[in-house]
């Protein structure tokens, strides 16, 4: 089927969508993004990724292309074209072009380019990948300094996919000066004694929307939490571990480095977190 996608103000089939080569994204990576869950045909948290996103264009001084009125009418509209029961909606934001490449940022006036376009997941809830849990590498985290802005500069987190598959592993956990930072598209935690541990917010991480929601959730089930920074030697003793993201909800992990946490299957806390995320995301969907 070919999805209907969305391109400066345009509905259009995605053969025929089209930006400038001159576009500062293609260019530049001068763009940033955000990726929002479809469950039941409708968003999940759309508000916290309008939010972060507004951030992020502040952070780099973008001018916003719509308003979040706007955006949720274009979310909502494609997801409805396309049929999204379960999937993802994609949005990019870029600083645009003035018809020339130019390390200098091009006049305020210029329009930024907005770009949407729907992935449909069957299944994406009920996910077999989530049954297995998932088996993680270690590497070395050499990203630039400002991970909290969530632009498309997604070589080096791409680069950690390849590393996971060719060490037949499903993804990496990235360290800097000996403390693991976060997965290569998602945020980082582990179990111990029941106590969940996760890296706190700051420049060197994105500010997961899903982090955000999994933590109050966690301590609303009387869950003990705690934000501190932690070694991968520290994971790899835990009893369990896992990721969250919007595109993988709460992903356990059953193996890092090749030690297997616990007895090797998904643990209770991830497992429990998943379902109360899952539970209460849905009844929250607009
Ligand atoms: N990735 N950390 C990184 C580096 C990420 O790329 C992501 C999300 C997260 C989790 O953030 P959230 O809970 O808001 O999805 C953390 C998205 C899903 C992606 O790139 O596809």
């Amino acid at each position: 089927m070919t999805r209907t996608v969305y391109v400066n103000g345009e509905y259009l089939p995605e053969t025929e969508a089209k930006v400038s080569i001159f576009d500062r994204g293609f260019l530049m990576a001068d763009a940033v993004y955000e990726v929002t869950s479809v469950l039941d045909g409708k968003l999940i948290d759309f508000e916290g990724h309008a939010v972060r996103l507004k951030r992020s264009l502040d952070e780099l001084q973008m001018a916003e292309p719509c308003t979040k009125d706007e955006l949720l009418e274009i979310h909502r509209k494609l997801v409805e074209l396309n049929q999204i029961d379960e999937g993802l909606v994609y949005l990019q934001v870029s600083r645009g072009s003035d018809g020339d490449r130019d390390f200098v940022f091009p006049s305020a006036e210029t329009k930024p380019t907005l770009v949407l376009f729907t992935q449909n997941k069957p299944g994406l809830a009920d996910s077999p990948a989530a049954q297995k849990g998932a088996k993680i590498i270690s590497i070395e985290d050499i990203r630039w300094g400002r991970r909290d802005i969530k632009t498309v500069q997604l070589l080096y987190p791409s680069m950690g996919k390849m590393m996971a598959k060719a060490a037949g592993c499903d993804d990496a956990w990235m360290i800097e000066d000996g403390h693991v930072t976060e997965g290569t598209s998602n945020n980082a935690y582990f179990v111990k004694n029941g106590k969940i541990v996760t890296r706190p917010l700051s420049n060197e991480i994105l500010h997961g929307i899903t982090r955000k929601a999994v933590l109050r959730m966690a301590a609303e089930a009387q869950m003990e939490v705690e934000e501190r920074l932690f070694t991968i030697d520290e994971a790899k003793e835990a009893d369990e571990a896992f990721t969250t993201s919007a595109s993988a909800f709460v992903m356990p992990v059953v193996e890092i480095d090749g030690v297997a946490l616990g007895d090797g299957t998904p643990g209770p806390i991830a497992k429990r977190l998943r379902e109360i995320y899952l539970d209460e995301s849905r009844k929250a969907a607009i």
